[in-house]
């Protein structure tokens, strides 16, 4: 019998590429959203790259815990995988109860729910983030982690320990739950369809969405935030993990999860390319692919940015099956792609 999936924050930029990759595997998705940082230019994307039309959609707010026990009461759930949270670093310092109030409070009602009603699988999207400035590169799952620089880090923590606790607790009992989190490191691009992408809401924070809104016209002038790092070439070095690429590692999870292929009953994967890539580099691979020409200048540096970070990802490689496959160069093609796409170019 096929297995459903339920993927909550499903509209969004990472949800809409699993929801794609899952139902190309042969899960049955249901999406949920509350809708709060998207629109349904996603969701109607992820029905036309799948040509399915009657993907199962709910409006809900994670926070409301009778909406959330409802949808997994009324719908046989195999498995979760938790997206639905804020996720911008600078707001999280300036709002920071919003923040804990909305990623906590959501995902303790999907482990509620989850746990009542019969749903064993629990997959939280964390981030690299929660490494902090490490003290060496590659990180591997067992690097520590480093108090977190903003209350959007120290939620993913704080996250990461909850579905800890869970799991342990639950262990023998029937609501038991086995966790699987998936630590992203910089997730860039989109479907090579160009039907969905990024659709961050005003002035983007990360860099790939700056740079396509700059090349096309929308901001004037990148800035790069810093180019006196103790880098090769001065500016920050991170892990760009393209989003289709991030999208497979969940179907290699979910299915390990339910083909019960776990050697642990909460278990940490990174999920990068292992290369490091510094802001100069991506602006200059931006240009060359798309033969065009970037507005940008230095500016200092950006508070809480970490000089270096990038992933050890033998452990996903080995124990998953799963490995980041698009160049860099691809990947910034379809960012582009994908951006002409929403200019109707
Ligand atoms: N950058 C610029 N100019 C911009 C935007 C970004 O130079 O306009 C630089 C940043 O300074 C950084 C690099 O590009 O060196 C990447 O920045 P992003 O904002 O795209 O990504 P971050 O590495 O800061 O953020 C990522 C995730 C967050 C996570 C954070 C933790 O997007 O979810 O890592 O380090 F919290």
């Amino acid at each position: 019998m096929k297995k459903t999936v339920l993927v909550s924050g499903g509209a969004g930029f990472i949800g809409s590429h699993v929801t794609v990759e899952l139902i190309e595997a042969g899960y049955d998705v249901i999406v949920a959203d509350n809708m709060s940082n998207c629109d349904m230019t996603c969701f109607e994307g992820v029905k036309k790259i799948t040509g399915k039309e009657d993907i199962p959609f709910f409006k809900i707010d994670f926070c409301k815990e009778e909406e959330v026990r409802k949808l997994f009461s009324d719908n046989k759930i195999d498995a979760v995988i938790h997206f639905a949270a804020f996720k911008a670093v600078g707001e999280s310092v300036a709002k920071p109860v919003m923040y804990y109030k909305n990623n906590l409070n959501s995902f303790l009602n999907v482990l509620e729910a989850a746990s009542a009603h019969g749903c064993h699988n629990v997959l939280f999207s964390s981030s690299a983030t929660v490494y902090g400035e490490p003290d060496k590169v590659p990180v591997t799952e067992n690097t520590p982690r480093k108090p977190a620089t903003s209350p959007y880090g120290n939620t993913k923590q704080m996250c990461e320990d909850i579905l800890q606790d869970t799991v342990k607790a639950t262990k023998g009992t029937d609501g038991e739950i086995k966790g699987i989190l998936l630590r992203y490191f910089n997730p860039i691009g989109a479907h090579p369809s160009a039907l969905i992408g990024e659709l961050p809401r005003g002035v983007p924070n990360n860099l790939v969405p700056f740079i396509t809104q700059t090349a096309i016209g929308k901001r004037e002038c990148l800035s790069i935030f810093g180019n006196d790092y103790p880098t090769p070439d001065g500016t920050c070095l991170r892990d760009y993990i393209d989003i289709v690429d991030l999208a497979k590692a969940h179907v290699f999870a979910v299915g390990r999860m339910l083909e019960n292929k776990m050697k642990a009953d909460c278990e940490i994967f990174n999920i990068g390319t292992g290369k490091p890539v510094s802001v100069l580099e991506l602006v200059n691979s931006f240009e060359r692919v798309n033969g065009l020409k970037l507005n940008y200048k230095f500016a200092p540096r950006r508070a809480g940015d970490v000089t270096a970070i990038w992933a050890d990802p033998t452990l996903a490689n080995k124990e998953m099956g799963w490995k980041a496959e698009r160049s860099v160069d691809e990947t910034l093609a379809a960012a582009w792609a994908w951006e002409k796409h929403l200019a109707g170019k």
